[in-house]
């Protein structure tokens, strides 16, 4: 009897975000090669379990996927319930974002006086993918539309030690 072996949607996106990481150097060539690995992939149907895909009514939840073992990059999937936001954040790290499933309603900010201002917005269904670098990459996240939005979100941090990729809040 022969078995035969199949990789799972996930690990095929792990992959293809290992071999993005180790070929490129740090800095925009890497959020590049990650940003074009991960659009291969954020479409996907099968790419979540049903678990993975749960909301929670008290906030946007984060699922984390993937630690890479020496802590080179973290598979995040977040999941917002229609209405649920971030705080206005940036990052530790270098990030790339992909919409799995939904809209998702982003506001960049830049520091005036300290202060975060509005700098610009975008709307992003599914299928789009955007890189972010710091200095900066201040932002916030909504889901304004009707249903669940899903995104997946690789950072250039292990985000198991770290509890989230997120530098700074301001509320
Ligand atoms: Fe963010």
């Amino acid at each position: 009897m022969t078995a035969i072996l199949t990789t799972s949607p996930l690990t095929a996106l792990v992959d293809d975000l290992d071999a993005a990481v180790r070929r490129t150097r740090d800095g925009r060539p890497r959020v590049d090669a990650v940003c074009d690995a991960l659009e291969r992939h954020v479409r996907c149907p099968d790419l979540l379990t049903d678990d993975q895909r749960h909301g929670d009514p008290a906030g946007y939840r984060a699922h984390l996927l993937h630690v890479a073992p020496d802590g080179a990059f973290s598979l995040v999937a977040m999941v917002w319930l229609p209405g649920q936001s971030t705080a206005i954040h940036d990052h530790l790290s270098w990030c790339v974002v992909g919409v799995h499933t939904g809209e998702e309603h982003e506001t960049r900010y830049r520091l005036e006086g300290g202060r975060p201002v509005v700098d610009g917005t975008a709307v992003a269904g599914p299928g789009t993918v955007t890189g972010l670098l710091p200095p900066g990459d201040i932002h916030r996240v909504t889901n304004s539309g009707d249903d669940t939005a899903i995104s997946l979100h690789v950072y250039g941090v292990d985000v198991s030690r770290r509890g989230s990729s997120i530098h700074r809040r301001w509320e």
